[in-house]
């Protein structure tokens, strides 16, 4: 089975899915394929969406076929904004009622919860996840009430979401924010990463905790892996949406990265698996 052949299978580890940035109820992100409003109409899927949702099954497909073969434990981070949320009066959402998008993030992480372990819920932004991420904690808590024992708590905070979540498992540590700096230039995309990894290093040096090893990043839409420079590697997932009209405007010519990472953890050995999928355009228009 691929990369899981490097690990035992049977004798104890984990999966880690980490996914950013699904923006659940923009028109353009993951969205159900019928999505049933308040008022009884329904909103059906734009060509693209279609396109993400293939995308989404096809990777929770491969996380639990690794889950299934290896026997490991499966933690799914889910790395912040997480909804769409309503914004800078933003026309590109499904309904400007909350419950309807609720709802439809609700069903699609109800579906990650049922397969995994462990769930862990990472704050977004305010623009999305609303003033202190009210839309991620709810959101947790509400499974935490149908699924006890299966979503994470800040043992902080008490809160169901983290604003910064650090967990140590089969010896390794893992970190996750859903903030994070890239470059705007693909060829230099990955140096503010870089600056994020040494910022990591220092604040664990001045705390006198031993830094992660990995620490996951979202928010920019684009995947970025820092590799072996540094002792902490640092990764930006990508996203699950394709272009909105502020990206149509203004990065004309970019590419956002669609998928999520996985990692597979055992007796200190890890190995991260990104897993990412290019938005294709429409054919091209021809002469009848
Ligand atoms: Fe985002
Ligand atoms: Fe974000």
């Amino acid at each position: 089975m691929g990369q899981a052949g490097m690990f035992s299978a049977g004798r104890g580890g984990t999966i880690h899915a980490s996914v950013a940035d699904m923006h659940i109820g923009a028109t353009i992100a993951l969205g159900r394929q019928r999505l049933t409003l308040a008022d009884g109409g329904a909103v059906l899927p734009a060509r693209a969406q279609c396109w993400l949702w293939s995308c989404w099954l096809d990777f929770w497909r491969e996380v639990w076929r690794l889950k299934r073969d290896t026997g490991f434990d499966l933690y799914v981070e889910l790395v912040g904004d997480i909804w769409e949320g309503y914004h800078h009066r933003s026309v590109q959402v499904t309904s400007l009622v909350e419950s309807d998008q609720f709802k439809q993030a609700y069903e699609i992480v109800e579906g990650l919860v049922q397969m995994a372990d462990m769930t862990f819920f990472v704050k977004g932004t305010s623009a999305h996840d609303g003033q202190l991420s009210w839309r991620s904690e709810i959101l947790a808590e509400a499974l935490a009430r149908v699924y006890p024992g299966k979503i994470a708590r800040d043992r902080g905070t008490g809160q169901w979401s983290f604003w910064e979540l650090e967990m140590e498992t089969q010896g390794v540590i893992l970190n996750f924010q859903h903030h994070g700096s890239l470059g705007r230039l693909p060829w230099t995309v990955a140096n503010l990463a870089h600056r994020t990894a040494v910022e990591i290093e220092l604040k664990a040096l001045r705390q006198g905790r031993e830094p992660p090893h990995l620490a996951f990043r979202g928010d920019r839409h684009v995947y970025a892996n820092t590799g072996d420079n540094h002792r902490v590697q640092v990764i930006h997932l990508p996203c699950w949406g394709v272009k909105n009209e502020y990206a149509q405007r203004y990065f004309p010519n970019h590419l956002p990265d669609i998928g999520g990472v996985i990692t597979l953890c055992q007796g200190g050995r890890y190995e991260v698996i990104p897993r990412r999928y290019c938005p294709q355009p429409a054919p091209r228009w021809q002469p009848e």
